[in-house]
């Protein structure tokens, strides 16, 4: 409509739930859409719920009874919802000013095409799920009568697609760079694209307001609304993908969004405190360089070099943060017309991708690029996984379902996770627990595994997105990196390739506009301080420079044979090899790697009927999307494939479960295939610490994948409701800071082990080294093996203390009837800025000279107890060795084990405590723990 104002302009987001943010205007008022009565009524008008604000239409048609909970085979059953349009219709909306007053509506998210109606009138149609969407609604207001209504038509998204997808006006690309995992075309729609279908995960295509939204009345004298704010904060002379200065003074630079007037010439001040302590001010004062757009206010201060003190990760040092606060005022005035609050950190981050350097080759690096981050200068170990949507419907994600996914990030001893694309943006609250907790994010605008379009109207709306997502996030401290999106320069593009070599050159040029000179011109042009790489998994790159027409020349497939380059996206589900570390990849960095396995059997309960407990039921199998089923059909044949691969797995190395009792047959199995993913994950990981000290300088490991979007056969460590799998335990040692590991040639059947430490300083220690035999035995002459060994491992590094073949060096009368038990005790300092202090790290790890099911284990006769004034747990083995220990917690408890999945000896008493979370059951759960070990596999 002529009188309405839709502002598209690049501008960001409002970030209305965060802990660490606040927007304040001298008399705005503000109308949370929240507070209102909504209804949400289906395209033919036959079904009408009432609805929630911020919320999708699966979760009010749940809600209302009229679908059953997301689970058995829901992915298909429930497609009618996404075939049809779902309108959120408020209330007549009273209270409103009407005299003198301009009114906005502003959403922070509207999922994803729709039509906005207030008091009848169209006042835009957003379509984009990312983008923040405001109207100036005044006119349409003034004219109406009596209480305006607010209605939200949402476009059934698979319709819409399809109907893009058959118009001969846009592009089409082969069919192989444009596979679909079940709802094909979603390159077309800049929306969550795993609510289309991945491999992990199902495709419900749900709609809805999925962020929070408000109506904003501002009075006509002189009143201005905050929509977004970003605050830069950088070295003097920073840009982006280069190392900084770290003697340069800070730069503070902060941009402030709003709708409303502000006069001409306003000032800006900003007041920085102590997170922790509001007396504590480290700086008060004006800000400089002020410059004024119809919709933006921007100004700038230079701080000491050394005034405020750093943020790290943690483990590195501490979580300094401080609070900033922009006051935007007319000249003159001391009464502020627009206040912005954010909650910052002083560090640098680099990503670093260029040529490896003559210096770096001198101290034995392998030539060509590198590939690893940099947290104030200084190389760290990067240890984590990769972060995936934790519910396949945001609106019930809650803050206390992240803070308990952190409480398991962190006790993994991550440093890092990736939030993958596509997924969606995170909302500030996570990344506020991540600045809280330490935690780097490398995060990624939501593009993946297709190419898209670059076409004027595709590029504006994605210029909308990233400008505002990049300004949103910019002030968290945690906010390690920005990459354009998921797997094209290592897939896609040669896909691409293959495809049509003809039209090669047209689709790389497409790509680059896209996501090199569109994207990284607005990161620069908002960000000093955030280094960027248009894909996550590249070779690093040539040049970069603004001024060039594509500001970063990347190296693709530029290679010289010999030279190291990017980082390595591995999986291999050939599981003859899965141990056979000469079959992994030598990479700078693993950003991705991993092999799927079943949920435990109380996860299972949580999704399917009682009949369908089996390995190979129907809905177990359909459950699984690898492979995918590459459409809309039933495709068993597909999951199949990956329920094999599991089953072939455990069979090669693990004693395969043959219990009478079929869920207990069931429930075993679903273990087994956790035990080969942690095994494999173990031997991984160990590979890439490993290669610290290698010539390729490996630093980083991100293991596919943290988390689960539902009860299914996947990648992930941490199960739907956040239990842990056996992965989790293990990738804790695995990421302790100083470990011994064994690596076994087993062919060659050579042994060496290593001790590799991520500490800044070197660390000295020693390794203790029994073989026993499995009844708990010591092994004559400890097989001829040094009973320890002392070590000195230098900082990020690796040394090799023993090499041996197990055939003709040791001396194991029975190779089936053996384990080395290997503990390691290191004294060493965390990298922690202020710390002199010296710590005593210890590790323990084991090796079987045989796969577990050519190993004698008898029944180890284990035996637990629960201290309840300690609130432990101890695990006895009164017979023999018990391999993978294994302790199970009860459904209605969520938590973790102190430790699990461990070798215990004869006689050996271990304690195990708990982290609790939830507890359903008034404190019985601990009645029901239970232990097992590799034992029960083979056991009726
Ligand atoms: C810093 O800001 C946060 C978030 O707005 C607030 O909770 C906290 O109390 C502030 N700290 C101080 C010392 O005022
Ligand atoms: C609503 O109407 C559609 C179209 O006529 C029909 O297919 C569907 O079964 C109806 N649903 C209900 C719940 O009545
Ligand atoms: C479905 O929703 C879209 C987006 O709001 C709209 O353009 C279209 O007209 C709607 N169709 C129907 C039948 O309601
Ligand atoms: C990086 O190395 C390549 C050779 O592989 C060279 O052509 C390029 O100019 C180098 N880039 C920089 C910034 O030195
Ligand atoms: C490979 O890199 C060199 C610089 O090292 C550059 O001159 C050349 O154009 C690049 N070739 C391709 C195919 O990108
Ligand atoms: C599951 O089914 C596949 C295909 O028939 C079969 O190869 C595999 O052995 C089965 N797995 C189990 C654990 O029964």
């Amino acid at each position: 409509m002529g009188f309405t104002r839709p502002l598209f302009a690049a501008l960001g987001i409002f970030a209305s739930a965060a802990v660490a943010t606040t927007e304040s205007s001298n008399a705005a008022a503000i109308h949370d859409l929240g507070l209102l009565k909504w209804t949400v009524t289906n395209e033919y008008g036959n079904i009408t719920v009432p609805g929630k604000y911020p919320s999708q239409a699966h979760l009010d048609l749940h809600a209302a009874g009229v679908i059953g909970k997301n689970s058995g085979l829901n992915d298909f059953d429930l497609r009618w919802i996404a075939a049809q349009n779902w309108t959120y219709t408020s209330k007549p909306i009273g209270g409103l000013r009407k005299s003198n007053t301009a009114t906005w509506l502003v959403f922070d998210g509207l999922d994803t095409f729709a039509t906005v109606k207030f008091c009848d009138h169209i006042v835009g149609t957003p379509d984009n799920q990312f983008r923040q969407w405001f109207y100036d609604v005044s006119s349409v207001f003034a004219s109406c009568k009596g209480d305006p209504v607010l209605s939200i038509n949402f476009g059934s998204v698979p319709r819409i697609i399809n109907a893009i997808n058959a118009s001969s006006e846009v592009q089409h690309w082969p069919a192989s760079v444009v596979y679909p995992f079940e709802y094909p075309n979603r390159q077309w729609v800049r929306k969550e694209q795993n609510d289309f279908g991945w491999d992990w995960g199902p495709a419900f295509s749900p709609v809805g307001p999925w962020l929070p939204g408000r109506i904003v009345q501002l009075s006509k004298g002189g009143e201005v609304y905050s929509l977004n704010t970003d605050i830069d904060i950088f070295r003097k002379g920073q840009f982006n993908n280069f190392a900084p200065d770290q003697s340069a003074p800070w730069v503070v630079n902060a941009s402030l969004d709003f709708v409303g007037t502000l006069p001409k010439h306003a000032s800006m001040s900003v007041v920085i405190t102590d997170a922790k302590d509001s007396r504590s001010v480290l700086y008060s004062g004006s800000l400089q360089g002020v410059t004024q757009s119809e919709m933006t206010i921007t100004g700038s201060v230079t701080i000491d070099a050394s005034k405020p003190k750093l943020w790290w990760p943690r483990d590195m040092g501490n979580q300094q943060l401080y609070n900033i606060t922009v006051s935007v005022s007319s000249a003159g005035s001391k009464t502020p017309l627009l206040v912005s609050q954010r909650r910052v950190g002083f560090r640098t981050i680099l990503f670093s991708s260029g040529n490896v350097t003559e210096a770096q080759v001198a101290s034995g690096i392998t030539p060509g690029n590198n590939w690893h981050f940099e947290i104030n200068g200084h190389e760290f170990y990067a240890k984590g996984a990769n972060l995936i949507p934790p519910d396949a419907f945001w609106p019930r994600v809650t803050s206390a379902r992240m803070d308990r996914l952190f409480d398991s990030v962190e006790s993994q001893n991550f440093n890092m996770l990736r939030v993958w694309s596509s997924g969606a943006y995170l909302p500030d609250w996570i990344y506020d627990i991540a600045d809280e907790r330490g935690l780097l994010l490398w995060s990624e605008f939501q593009f993946s595994d297709t190419l898209y379009p670059d076409s004027p109207e595709f590029k504006e709306n994605v210029i909308g997105e990233v400008t505002y997502n990049v300004r949103r996030l910019n002030h968290h401290a945690s906010l390690a990196c920005w990459m354009g999106g998921n797997e094209f320069e290592n897939l896609m593009l040669p896909i691409a390739q293959g495809a049509d070599p003809a039209t090669y050159p047209n689709v790389l040029g497409q790509y680059e506009d896209l996501f090199i000179v569109t994207i990284f011109n607005i990161l620069a042009a908002n960000s000093h301080s955030i280094s960027y790489s248009p894909c996550s998994a590249n070779n690093g790159w040539l040049d970069i420079d603004l001024s060039l027409p594509v500001p970063i020349v990347e190296r693709y497939y530029n290679t010289t044979s010999g030279y190291i380059y990017g980082d390595t996206d591995f999986y291999n589900y050939d599981t003859s090899v899965s141990f056979d570390t000469s079959a992994y990849p030598v990479g700078r960095f693993a950003n991705e790697f991993g092999f799927i396995s079943m949920p435990s059997i109380q996860t299972w309960q949580q999704a399917v009927e009682p009949q369908d407990l089996h390995f190979n039921s129907t809905t177990v199998i359909l459950r699984n999307h690898h492979y995918p089923a590459g459409g809309l059909t039933r495709n068993v044949r597909n999951s199949t494939l990956g329920q094999v691969e599991m089953t072939l797995a455990v069979e090669r190395y693990y004693p395969t479960p043959d219990k009478t009792d079929s869920v207990a047959n069931f429930s075993a199995w679903c273990h087994a295939t956790q035990l080969f993913q942690a095994d494999m994950y173990k031997s991984e990981i160990q590979f890439y610490r490993r290669g610290s000290g290698m010539p390729e300088r490996q630093l980083g490991s991100l293991y596919w994948q943290l988390n689960d979007i539902w009860q299914a056969p996947t990648w992930a460590g941490l199960e739907y409701d956040g239990r842990w799998k056996v992965l989790p335990y293990v990738a804790r040692r695995t990421y302790d800071h100083v470990i011994a590991s064994a690596f076994w040639n087993y062919t060659a059947n050579q042994l060496e082990i290593w001790v590799t430490s991520d500490l800044w300083e070197s660390a000295s220690g020693q390794v203790s080294l029994s073989w026993v035999d499995l009844k708990g035995k010591a092994i004559a002459n400890n097989a001829g093996m040094p009973k320890s060994i002392k070590f000195e491992v230098g900082a990020i590094n690796t040394t090799q203390i023993i090499s041996t073949n197990v055939a003709s060096d040791l001396k194991i009368p029975d190779t089936s009837n053996a384990v080395l038990i290997i503990e390691l005790t290191a004294n060493g300092k965390l990298p922690n800025s202020a710390g002199h202090k010296t710590t005593t790290f210890t590790h323990h790890n084991h090796f079987l000279p045989v796969w577990p099911n050519q190993a004698k284990v008898s029944d180890p006769k284990l035996k637990l107890s629960y201290n309840k004034s300690k609130k432990t747990f101890t695990v006895e083995s009164t017979a023999g060795v018990s391999l993978y220990t294994w302790l199970t917690h009860p459904a209605g408890v969520l938590g973790f084990f102190d430790d699990n999945a461990f070798v215990l000896a004869p006689g050996q008493k271990k304690e195990v405590g708990f982290t609790l979370q939830e507890d359903t059951t008034g404190g019985k759960w601990t009645e029901k723990v239970t232990v097992e070990s590799l034992w029960d596999l083979t056991t009726k």
